[in-house]
């Protein structure tokens, strides 16, 4: 209960617009692996990761995943009506050749948005909250991404 309640403050002291986030999040997201950026189709129609965060495809991916985000943790009650949406999401990124190893580097850029987002509000416990959110929508998406 201790950290739903971090998850669902912090989460609110992000602000309303969440995209700029989202930005921070997969800049230091693709400065990790570069490669993942060649994931998405239309990657060919920007040149660098910067350049591709700023193009309307690239941002709608990132407001789709804060999206996911905002229902976990709204849903953190009952995350398990989140599943069947969490496992055929999963699925959808191993056909577009996402390994699931991946989605553990999403979890460490999160976390690095989180800390720069927060500073000091940023404590081992609340950043340990958030990691037991995280591997719960990453094992449900990795188990769809299995089947
Ligand atoms: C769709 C790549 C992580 C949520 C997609 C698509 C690609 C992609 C190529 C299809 C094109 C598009 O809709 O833009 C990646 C890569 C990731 C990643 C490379 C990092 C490893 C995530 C995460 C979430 C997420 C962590 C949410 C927790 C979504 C959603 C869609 C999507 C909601 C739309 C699915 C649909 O069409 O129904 N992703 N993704 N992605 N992604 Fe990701």
């Amino acid at each position: 209960e201790k950290d739903k309640g971090l998850i669902r403050d912090s989460w609110e002291s992000l602000g309303k617009n969440k995209v700029p986030h989202g930005i921070v999040m997969f800049t230091r997201l693709f400065e990790l692996d570069p490669a993942l950026l060649t994931l998405f189709s239309y990657s060919t129609n920007c040149g660098d990761a910067p350049e591709c965060l700023s193009s309307p495809e690239f941002l709608e991916h990132v407001t789709k995943v804060m999206l996911v985000i905002d229902a976990a943790v709204s849903h953190l009650d009952d995350l398990h009506t989140l599943e069947d949406f969490l496992l055929n999401l999963g699925r959808k990124h191993q056909a577009v050749g996402v390994k699931t190893q991946s989605f553990t580097v999403v979890g460490e850029s999160l976390l690095y948005m989180l800390q720069s987002s927060l500073g000091s509000a940023y404590t081992t416990p609340l950043r340990q909250a958030w990691l037991n959110m995280y591997s719960i929508v990453v094992s449900a998406m990795t188990r769809g991404w299995a089947k």
